[in-house]
């Protein structure tokens, strides 16, 4: 049920929805997710077919289009993107500034508000082309930033982007090439690594869409709105749950020690939580999950991968699966549970985990970010607040205090 308070009348009323559990901010045709049911549409499409059949770039297409694209639409769009993942050099320059163990999403969320100053003459957000133009910029360079942002961590030289390669597939050449060798990018783990960008590419008004659309919502430049975006994600309740799951099984180590791990996580005096499990809209299976699930599985039979932390994984996906509190809370592992797994497997290290999810989402927030400004009527995001402080009080001099 929609009740609309703007019906409710002048601005003497406002609604207290701490969490925003049962508020609704916008109008949007972009996703549509029934959590009770496991549901997952993009533009209408289930995100199981789309998963399936489609691949990451076509994705991107249609969020930001809206449409599924014909051939001709579909090589002129890879066309702009491949021909916009170079950087300026000058961001080369700019992550010297950054000391070497800087967390790569600080480097991003520093370089994509940077962009601004390099692109200040495209910025007329009230201009459609001109937003297009930065939507498409965002989606073919955040794969550079983010590879660059690793290599700079790890003190490889940064690696150019290939325009022949697919995007998962360049995104892992810039990520594993070396000078004197390039990388090999497995056909599998490309198809793996362009699911995962999928499964995340769009999913409504989460934290970080949120902040987008709010950062967006006073006019601020696309550039400066998806860093915001990108801050959003970083913590470990939104975007940084892969890298906690990864970091939590580390630290359970072995799969005798997961029982512990579950009590400790069912114990209401201990703040601990199983990373990778719940979800604030999904209390089913989160549909992404499923199909995260299975290229998980395929990946590890790929790769004959042996890896104690993966049995770990596996076993408390099991257990917890098993337990009453986790089937009473409807507390399923979520498409971070999976995806950590999967990028561990590719070789990629947990500090890039959410600088991934950050990439995958972008196309999400710029569709989001312009489907916002193409709206008439479109007002400022200004949320109220119920105060809790004091009522007036009168001024004292510092020596009567
Ligand atoms: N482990 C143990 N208990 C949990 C967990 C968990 N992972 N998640 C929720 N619960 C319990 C809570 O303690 C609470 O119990 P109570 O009713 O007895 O108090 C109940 O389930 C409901 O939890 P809420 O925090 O109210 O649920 P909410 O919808 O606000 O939170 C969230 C959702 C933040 C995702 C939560 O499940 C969580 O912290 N999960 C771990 C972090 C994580 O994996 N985040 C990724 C989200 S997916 C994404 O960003 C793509």
């Amino acid at each position: 049920d929609v009740i609309d308070v703007r019906s409710l009348g002048a601005h003497n009323h406002f609604t207290y929805d701490p969490g925003f559990m049962s508020t609704g901010s916008c109008e949007s045709a972009i996703t549509f997710i029934d959590g009770a049911k496991g549901v997952l549409l993009h533009r209408g499409y289930p995100i199981d077919q789309l998963a399936e059949q489609s691949n990451y770039l076509e994705l991107c297409y249609l969020l930001l289009e809206g449409e599924l694209p014909n051939k001709e639409q579909m090589a002129n769009f890879e066309n702009e993107i491949t021909t916009n993942t170079m950087m300026h050099e000058k961001i080369g320059a700019f992550f010297q500034g950054f000391r070497v163990d800087a967390h790569p999403m600080a480097m991003l969320c520093g370089v994509v508000g940077a962009l601004s100053s390099f692109y200040h003459d495209d910025l007329d957000i009230t201009d459609p082309e001109q937003r297009k133009r930065s939507a498409i910029k965002l989606v073919a360079k955040l794969p550079t930033i983010s590879a660059m942002a690793y290599k700079y961590t790890i003190g490889q030289p940064f690696v150019y982007p290939k325009n022949d390669l697919s995007y998962a597939e360049n995104f892992l050449h810039m990520m594993f090439s070396v000078p004197a060798e390039e990388y090999k990018v497995s056909p599998v783990l490309a198809k793996a690594m362009d699911r995962i960008f999928m499964l995340h590419a769009d999913h409504e008004q989460n934290a970080s869409t949120s902040t987008v659309r709010i950062a967006g919502s006073s006019g601020a430049n696309p550039y400066a709105c998806i860093a915001a975006g990108v801050a959003s994600l970083w913590g470990p309740a939104h975007g940084g749950a892969n890298e906690a799951c990864l970091t939590m099984l580390e630290e359970i180590g072995t799969a005798d020690r997961i029982e512990e791990y579950v009590a400790k996580a069912k114990d209401k005096s201990d703040p601990f939580r199983l990373m990778g499990f719940g979800h604030r809209v999904y209390k089913n299976f989160d549909p992404r999950a499923t199909v995260m699930r299975q290229t998980c599985h395929e990946v590890l039979k790929e790769l004959n991968i042996q890896d104690p932390l993966l049995e770990v994984a596996m076993g408390l996906e099991k257990i917890a699966l098993e337990d009453p509190y986790f089937i009473e809370k409807k507390l399923y592992p979520n498409v971070d549970f999976y995806s950590g797994i999967i990028l561990k497997a590719i070789g990629i290290p947990t500090s890039m985990f959410t600088v991934i999810f950050a990439m995958a989402r972008t196309v999400g927030w710029v569709s989001h970010w312009d489907e916002m400004l193409s709206q008439p009527g479109q007002k400022i995001g200004r949320p109220r607040q119920l105060y809790t402080g004091y009522t007036k009080r009168d001024y004292a001099d510092a020596n009567k205090r």
